[in-house]
This record gives C-alpha cells, sequence and structure tokens, in this order.
C-alpha cells in the first residue's frame, strides 16, 4: 500500500479533494501520536558555518553575513530560561563548523542537563561517530540532520563537498547510538521533480525515523540558487500536500510545523500544519540580538520579538486550536 506510485498519486491530488486529503492526515495524527502538541525551544547559537550549500543564507562564501557566536553561559542561561517558562526540549542549532568546539559544545550539553534536565536536541551537520557519541554520553538526546534531497544528483549539485551517502552514513550512526533521529527535506529544490518528492517521502519512512522537518525551498539572493524559483512556486498547495502525504506515510513519527511554512504563508502557515499532520512546534528562543544574522532564507518570522516566536505566543496558537501542550520530554513515540 505504502508505495512510491501510491505517494505520488496523493501528491496529484486535485483542488477539489485535496481537503479530503488534509483531514485524513489530520485523523492519522490524531490517532498516532494523539492530541498534544510538543513544543521544543530553538537556539540558533552560531552562524559560523564551514559549509557551501547552494540554497543556504549561511554558507561560507557568503560575505554579506555578520557572523556570530552566542557565548557558552549565554547558551546554557537561555535553555534555564527556557525551562522556567515550561519548555520540556531544547534544540541546539549551528552552522557546521568548530567555531565551537566538539568539546565546548560537549560543556553545554552536561550543563543544561545537569542543571535542568531537559531533553537536548542537537543539530550541526554530519560529524563522526565518535563526536556523536561523545555529545550522547554529556546527554544528548536527539538529533536532527536533514538528509535535504533523496536524489544523489542533485543532492551533489547543491552541497559540492558531502554526498548524500555521506549524510546517511551520519544518520546511521545515529541511529546505531540509539539517538533519536530526526531527518527531512527541502520541498521544491530547483530541478527537483515530483517523482524526486515522491522518492524524499519514500526515504523518510525507510528510513524509520523518530522526527522529520521539512520546508519549502525558499530562494535566498545571496546564494547561487538565490534567482532560482521553488519548483512548485506556480502550486504552492503542494508544500502542504507533502507534509500531509509524509504523515500518512509515517503516522508516528514527530513531524514539526516549521518555520519556513510562516516565510511562505505568512501567519497561517505553521497554524494550518498543525491542522494537517504536524504535531510539534519549535518555538525561537535564540535572544532576540543575534535572530538577523541566522537567515538561512529571507523573510523568517520572528526577527523583532513578534507573532510565535515567544513561548507565551506559541502556547496561545496551540491553545486556539484546541489542542493540549505536550507534557514531560516528548521523546520518540516509536518502540525500538
Ligand atoms: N530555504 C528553506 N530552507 C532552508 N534551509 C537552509 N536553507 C534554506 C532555504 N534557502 C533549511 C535546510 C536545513 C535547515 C536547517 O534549514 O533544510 O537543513
Amino acid at each position: 500500500m505504502f508505495t512510491k506510485e501510491y505517494a505520488l498519486s496523493l501528491l496529484n491530488t486535485g483542488s477539489t479533494e485535496v481537503e479530503a486529503l488534509y483531514r485524513r492526515a489530520d485523523e492519522v495524527r490524531k490517532h498516532a501520536c494523539g492530541e498534544d502538541v510538543f513544543l521544543r525551544g530553538i537556539i540558533e547559537f552560531s552562524n559560523i558555518c564551514a559549509a557551501d550549500c547552494t540554497y543556504c543564507g549561511i554558507r561560507a562564501s557568503n560575505r554579506e553575513v555578520e557572523r556570530f557566536k552566542i557565548p557558552s553561559d549565554e547558551i546554557v542561561e537561555t535553555a534555564l530560561a527556557a525551562k522556567s517558562a515550561g519548555i520540556t526540549t531544547v534544540v541546539l542549532q549551528a552552522g557546521e563548523s568548530q567555531a565551537v568546539s566538539d568539546q565546548e559544545l560537549g560543556q553545554i550539553i552536561r550543563r543544561i542537563k545537569e542543571e535542568s534536565g531537559l531533553a537536548i536536541t542537537l543539530s550541526v551537520g554530519n560529524r563522526s561517530e565518535q563526536t556523536y557519541r561523545y555529545w550522547q554520553a554529556c546527554g544528548m538526546d536527539r538529533y536532527l540532520l536533514r538528509f535535504e534531497t533523496s536524489d544523489a544528483e542533485l543532492f551533489g549539485r547543491v552541497h559540492g563537498s558531502c554526498s548524500l551517502d555521506e549524510r546517511l552514513e551520519c544518520l546511521r550512526s545515529l541511529r546505531r547510538l540509539g539517538v533519536q533521529t530526526g531527518s527531512g527535506f527541502l520541498i521544491g529544490l530547483p530541478g527537483e521533480r515530483l517523482e524526486i518528492l515522491a522518492d524524499n517521502i519514500m526515504l523518510c519512512r525507510e528510513l524509520d525515523l523518530d522526527m522529520i522537518g521539512i520546508g519549502p525551498f525558499i530562494p535566498h539572493p545571496h546564494t547561487p540558487l538565490g534567482s532560482f524559483p521553488n519548483a512548485y512556486a506556480d502550486q504552492p498547495e503542494m508544500f502542504f500536500k507533502a507534509l500531509a502525504v509524509l504523515r500518512i506515510f509515517n503516522p508516528t513519527a514527530h513531524i514539526p510545523a516549521t518555520t519556513a511554512f510562516d516565510a511562505v504563508f505568512p501567519d497561517k502557515g505553521r497554524d494550518l500544519l498543525l491542522q494537517r499532520g504536524a504535531n510539534v512546534f519549535m518555538p525561537n528562543i535564540t535572544p532576540a540580538k543575534y535572530r538577523s544574522m541566522y537567515l538561512l532564507y529571507p523573510n523568517k518570522p520572528g526577527l523583532v520579538e513578534s507573532e510565535c516566536e515567544c513561548l507565551q505566543c506559541a502556547a496561545h496558537l496551540v491553545k486556539r486550536l484546541g489542542r493540549p501542550i505536550g507534557k514531560g520530554p516528548g521523546h520518540t513515540l516509536k518502540r525500538r
């Protein structure tokens, strides 16, 4: 039943049936994950990056970016403040570099764990199994690393130095270690065909992921792909269809309503996603003064603390939908 052909046929759902597709995704979510919406506070702690992904605003070659790294104490304080505000998971995300060394990051993880007991997710790119193991020993519970696209040729074209196999090997390392593993992809990279989108969804299913994050590719003017439109620019409904089909194919994965949807559909993208398959919301808790420097794509919401970029607003949004905020760490729903 869960074949690529079936994924393709669902992605091709016409406008008259699309609401039924969304209702079905919402039902699957409700049945497999329940009504809880889990909040994960994300701290974007450095935009220093050695990688040069052609879509990403903080790529190494973009000289227009002012680079920053948040001092360790401030990262820990931010996490502790989030805990006081009721957050149970923090996500530490940064560019892929040694700007913050493995040891420094290990100490940050240790301090947050010891002082708060928060669940800790890291998202800092391709690393060795040894480094993942060390961070796990420090208290890391989860790791996010999108494969971005399942098409090896397209992957190579946009990433240059890193291959799809290397990325998948990192995901396998994390899985071997027993780290809760998240991955996902960009929707509509230039050159993507619907076939590739279906394959992306199939790969998420094959990898049996604990968490899956996807979002539309948004051209950033200071990148090589800056003047290339999203492959579905003339059918933005495809972004939502992708998430709905992803949910139907991955009933028990935690699926966040990602910020990039709000950049494309201001003030309503994430709201709609929570009603079309998503069950996680990731408020940005990065201290406000750093936010404008972490622009992976333009029109990112929450640069001035507004909309849903504060915890109270996120909680408000969830309540408005009539859903409870998940209590406890919100670990994986998968039993292995
Ligand atoms: N548009 C949308 N998402 C992007 N990301 C990076 N650049 C862009 C862009 N231009 C996403 C990637 C990465 C995540 C942290 O941000 O998928 O994994």
